[in-house]
């Protein structure tokens, strides 16, 4: 409980998010809007996040890794948080384990009292692929039908839910996988969620040339994605490492979700190109600007791109959605930090 010194801490697991309303998507969407206006307007503190390789220092080629993501965001909700972020290679081959593992703090800034721990690993699917649905709202051209999903994990099935709630015109995605049967899987398992029509493929390029908009969400360590891959009338939106410079390049607009913290990681392509002289910073959209209002689709001839690395904040909104259900709805589980501080 805000502004109190009860040092009562929920916890939430999975299975109490999913009931507190976690895959509701179009919820997700709101609050992603939301969220990026506020740290438009400033209300929101989010240094960029700190970045532990494991074995540390050896750069791009870690086995593993961790990122603190620290954040407070003002106004009416006034909370603090973190998300303890990870991901591992050697997840992506061991069945019964995410790729990535998540866990979100929320704490009160008056008392500091932490008053919420939850998994914040199905949050992160959620508001990845939602920030990805936004940014294609508004970067794909008006008449978008035929989308390109590329990487059929776990962000892979948020992405389903994202664009289709984003972009109602859509009516076929081919999603690819180069595990074509993982692809299959998901497809036959969404094909009666949304009217549309998923195609599994293992030629994203293929794929790509027939559609308005590609969404890269794969865990490829190399950028596959090149200057043959653009075309007018296209947008192509990224959460990873998919498009390389040459895409950057091509773009009329360039979108990022957050610039303060992308061009903090120097091996990202923007980050690159504004290195190389090649991108002016000030023209860079930010995903912000989008939640003010800003047009950056402009014409349908634009060939736009959007990136993202995410954004704390927005898994500290989203946790706090999910904390208020789940208190209204009483689940979840009480642990304390102490029955008496042994020190004051
Ligand atoms: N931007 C963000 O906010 C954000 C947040 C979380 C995760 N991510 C990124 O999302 C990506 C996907 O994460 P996930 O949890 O879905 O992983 P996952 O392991 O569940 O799924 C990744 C899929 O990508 C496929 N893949 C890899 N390389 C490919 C290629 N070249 N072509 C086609 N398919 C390919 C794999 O076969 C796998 O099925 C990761 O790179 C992760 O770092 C971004």
């Amino acid at each position: 409980m805000l502004g109190t010194i009860n040092p009562e801490i929920l916890f939430l697991q999975e299975e109490d998010e999913v009931k507190a309303g976690l895959l509701d998507m179009k919820q997700i969407l709101e609050i992603t809007e939301k969220t990026y206006a506020l740290l438009g307007k400033g209300e929101i503190q989010n240094p960029p996040k700190t970045h532990l390789g494991i074995p540390e220092g050896s750069g791009e080629n870690f086995d593993s890794f961790f990122n603190t993501m620290p954040c407070h965001i003002a106004g009416d909700m006034n909370i603090a948080g973190v998300k303890w972020a990870a991901e591992s290679n050697a997840n992506a081959t061991t069945p019964g384990i995410p790729y990535g593992i998540d866990i979100t703090i929320l704490s009160d800034p008056a008392t500091v009292l932490p008053f919420c721990i939850l998994d914040g690993t199905v949050i992160t699917a959620m508001r990845t692929s939602a920030v990805a649905g936004f940014q294609a709202k508004h970067c794909a051209p008006s008449d978008t039908k035929t989308v390109t999903m590329i990487g059929a994990g776990v962000i892979g099935r948020t992405m389903i839910m994202a664009i289709c709630e984003a972009i109602p015109t859509v009516e076929t995605i081919y999603l690819c996988d180069l595990d074509v049967a993982k692809a299959e899987a998901l497809a036959a398992e969404y094909k009666d969620q949304y009217n549309v029509e998923i195609i599994a493929s293992a030629d994203s390029k293929a794929c790509a040339d027939k559609s308005e908009l590609i969404i890269g969400e794969t865990t490829a360590r190399k950028p596959f994605i090149d200057a043959s891959w653009v075309k007018p009338h296209s947008a192509i939106v990224c959460v990873s490492n998919e498009a390389n410079e040459e895409v950057v390049k091509a773009a009329d607009v360039n979108v990022v979700d957050y610039w303060k913290q992308m061009k903090t990681f120097e091996n990202k392509a923007i980050v690159k190109m504004v290195e190389a002289g090649e991108l002016a910073e000030e023209d860079i959209v930010e995903t912000s600007e989008l939640a003010l209002g800003k047009q950056v689709r402009t014409s349908d001839d634009q060939f736009i791109y959007a990136c993202s690395l995410g954004l704390g904040a927005l898994d500290i909104t989203v946790g706090y959605q999910i904390y208020k259900n789940a208190m209204d709805m009483g689940l979840g589980t009480t642990v304390k930090m102490w029955d008496k501080p042994l020190w004051e």
